[in-house]
């Protein structure tokens, strides 16, 4: 078996990335079956197969190095397969797609959601701009799932949840050896359902998951809920929703691709020299996703070299004391600098994303500097 290492027994990493490749194809499927589904109305086919496409392209490209992978060898059969079924796929939306009304596919894509990660230093912002984006986008009515990917915790504050615990429930993990720290999202939860069953419900209705509180964990795995996480992450593609992931401090968890379900990525940078180098080194580790700098608690500091900020959220002492008291500053200072920026930022996310799917060669999405401009 291709699963099996030379003694015979059987490689759980090998075994893993097997699952990895099944979940694809669950997603998938799920993601056709809202497209054919004959009782939807043709704006909900058409977003849905958008969404097929747009997770096809993003498994194609978080295949990329598995291929080059050489403790991945005894699975290029199986890595083979899957390519076929991933490109048959695009074929079926693009051609879905190319027979729809432009008027329908216009309003559909018009619906599309957007997938952020927010990156930066300790400190700099990340998790009162992402948790406030969410708030702020569900607002607009739109689906949110806003994920705090940070072992120590702090989304659900700037939420407003009055909680950092949104875990997924024990039984939604199971223990498997290949998995990262040793866990991964129980076999049959499909992504969806993990979100539609286990993530909790924040102002404006935004959908809130996190890694759970460590205190309640085993102590030897303590990170044990970060695989089945970034499993949910990964498969969740549900048409028209927004993702907003809150991520760890620096640049650990990007070198291990955390941001990779995002479209876009924010580097927050604040005033301090140190957030600005933190930043310059998440740059090049990201690159792979499109990339936007946001300054945050900048008084009359200039921009740090290189880090020209599509948008600066300033220093607001309403919004620090609002989260000085663990409440979420949308609520208890809607109307104060930092909060009417993080409203700017949000138009601009919206307008950002609307461009780059629209762009062709003769229509580039804008870059961090033109849109600044
Ligand atoms: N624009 C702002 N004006 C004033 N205070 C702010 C502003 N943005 C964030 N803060 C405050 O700065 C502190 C750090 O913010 P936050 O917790 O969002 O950063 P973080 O990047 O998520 O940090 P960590 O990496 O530790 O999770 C918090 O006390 C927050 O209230
Ligand atoms: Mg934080």
């Amino acid at each position: 078996m291709a699963t099996e290492t030379n003694n015979g027994t059987p490689d759980p990493r090998l075994e893993a990335a097997l699952g990895t490749l099944w979940r694809q194809t669950e997603a998938l499927d799920h993601l056709r079956s809202l497209a054919q589904d004959t009782a939807a109305q043709p704006v909900a086919q058409t977003q849905a197969w958008i969404a097929v496409k747009a997770q096809a392209e993003r498994y194609v490209h978080d295949l990329e190095p598995w291929r080059r992978a050489k403790r991945l060898d005894a699975l290029a059969g199986d890595l083979a397969d899957q390519e076929r079924l991933l490109s048959d796929r695009l074929k079926e939306a693009a051609a879905a797609l190319d027979t729809t009304p432009p008027a329908i596919r216009q309003e559909a894509e018009g619906r599309q959601g957007i997938r952020i990660a927010i990156v930066g230093k300790g400190g700099a912002g990340k998790s009162m701009i992402s948790a406030t984006i969410a708030r702020l986008l569900g607002r607009r009515g739109r689906p949110v799932l806003a994920v705090d990917l940070d072992t120590s915790h702090g989304m659900g504050y700037s939420l407003g949840v009055g909680t950092t615990d949104a875990a997924l429930p024990p039984h939604a993990l199971e223990e498997h050896g290949g998995s990262a720290y040793g866990w991964q999202l129980t076999g049959g939860l499909p992504a969806h359902l993990a979100v539609e069953r286990h993530a909790i419900t924040a102002p404006d209705g935004v959908r809130f998951l996190s890694l759970g509180k460590i205190e309640d964990l085993e102590k030897q795995s303590a990170r044990r809920s970060v695989a089945a996480v970034r499993q949910v992450l990964a498969g969740f593609a549900e048409p028209g929703w927004d993702m907003i992931g809150d991520m760890e401090a620096g640049p650990t968890t990007a070198f291990e691709r955390y941001h990779s379900f995002a479209d876009l990525v924010v580097v927050v940078v604040g005033p301090a020299w140190r957030s600005a180098l933190t930043a310059r080194r998440l740059l090049p580790i990201v690159a792979g996703i499109p990339t936007l700098v946001v300054a945050n608690r900048f008084r009359d500091e200039p921009d740090h070299e290189g880090l020209e900020p599509i948008l600066r959220v300033p220093y607001d002492v309403d919004t620090a004391r609002a989260e000085h008291r663990g409440l979420a500053p949308i609520d208890e200072c809607p109307g104060s600098p930092a909060m009417v920026a993080v409203e700017q930022l949000v138009g601009l996310l919206v307008d950002h994303a609307n461009a780059a799917r629209s762009s062709s060669p003769t229509n580039p999405s804008p870059t961090n500097q033109e849109v600044a401009s």
